[in-house]
Formats: C-alpha cells, sequence, structure tokens
C-alpha cells in the first residue's frame, strides 16, 4: 500500500556531512521526499517527539543528543514506506545492523545511530504531523 514514514537524519549524520548520501538511498529505494526541513529542536521539541519514550532509562542521553546539532527531517512516500525505510535503516543498535544499512555504514553507537525512522502507520501519521502542516507535504 502507498504509505508516508517520518525520517530524521540525526545530528552525528548531518555533522558527517552525508544528508546527500542518505537521501540518494532513499529515491534509490523507491521513497520519494515529500517534506523536509532541517531545525536544531529545542530540548520541548525533542521531549515531546519521544514521549513515548519519557520512562526509559536512555530518555535523557536520547534528548542530549538530539539537540546537540541541527538534524534534517523528512516524510517519505511509497509503496510500503514504513517497512522499507526501516530495513534501509537497519538495526536500532548499529553493532546489529546488517551490512549495508545506513546504520552499519553511518552509525558510532546505539544513541548516535544516524537516522530515526517510524515504526507503523499509526506513529507515522503522528510524527509527521509534529513537524509539518498538511501544506507543507507534497505527493508527486
Ligand atoms: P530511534 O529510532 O530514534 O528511537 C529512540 C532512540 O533511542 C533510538 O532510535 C536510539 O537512538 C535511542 N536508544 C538508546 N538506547 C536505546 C535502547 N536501549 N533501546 C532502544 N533505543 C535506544
Amino acid at each position: 500500500a502507498l504509505e508516508r514514514t517520518l525520517s530524521i537524519i540525526k545530528p552525528d549524520a548531518v555533522a558527517k556531512n552525508v544528508i546527500g548520501e542518505i537521501y540518494a538511498r532513499f529515491e534509490k529505494a523507491g521513497l520519494k521526499i515529500v517534506a523536509a526541513k532541517m531545525k536544531h529542536l529545542s530540548r520541548k521539541e525533542a521531549e515531546g517527539f519521544y514521549a513515548v519514550h519519557k520512562e526509559r532509562p536512555f530518555f535523557n542521553a536520547l534528548v542530549e543528543f538530539m539537540i546537540s546539532g541541527p538534524v534534517m527531517i523528512q516524510a517519505l512516500e511509497g509503496d510500503n514506506a514504513i517497512l522499507k525505510h526501516r530495513d534501509l535503516m537497519g538495526a536500532t543498535n548499529p553493532k546489529d545492523a546488517a551490512p549495508g544499512t545506513i546504520r552499519a555504514d553511518f552509525a558510532d553507537s546505539i544513541d548516535a545511530n544516524a537516522v530515526h525512522g517510524s515504526d507503523a502507520a499509526e506513529t507515522a501519521a503522528v510524527e509527521i504531523a509534529y513537524f509539518f502542516a498538511t501544506t507543507e507535504t507534497f505527493s508527486r
């Protein structure tokens, strides 16, 4: 089915100057960028985005990392986009990420793991709406 998913290129990957390399992987896999913005998240924005994790032991480190520099945020659209994007990213912990995945190639640790992607259709809708107004997304 045609789906949309939210993708964030995290501060570590932005600092490594690999936004374009990661975008190329999305496009080669048939995912279209239908919205995009670079942003330096405030603490409140990062805490709100990751609110589902607020009781987890890694929450504070996660928020600190996500506000450590600008991120590149995009909505991706395509057939089976949510799973396709997760396959491109690889496992959350780069130590477990399959060769050739974004995290295997660009991530250094489970905290600095290069990218975020929505995990299901319901979260994708919430996460896209968190960063983009409908007038800022473009199907084509
Ligand atoms: P992300 O997909 O952005 O969602 C939550 C983030 O928390 C995750 O990627 C990791 O970068 C980070 N994180 C740190 N420790 C853990 C952990 N033990 N389990 C899951 N996520 C973790």
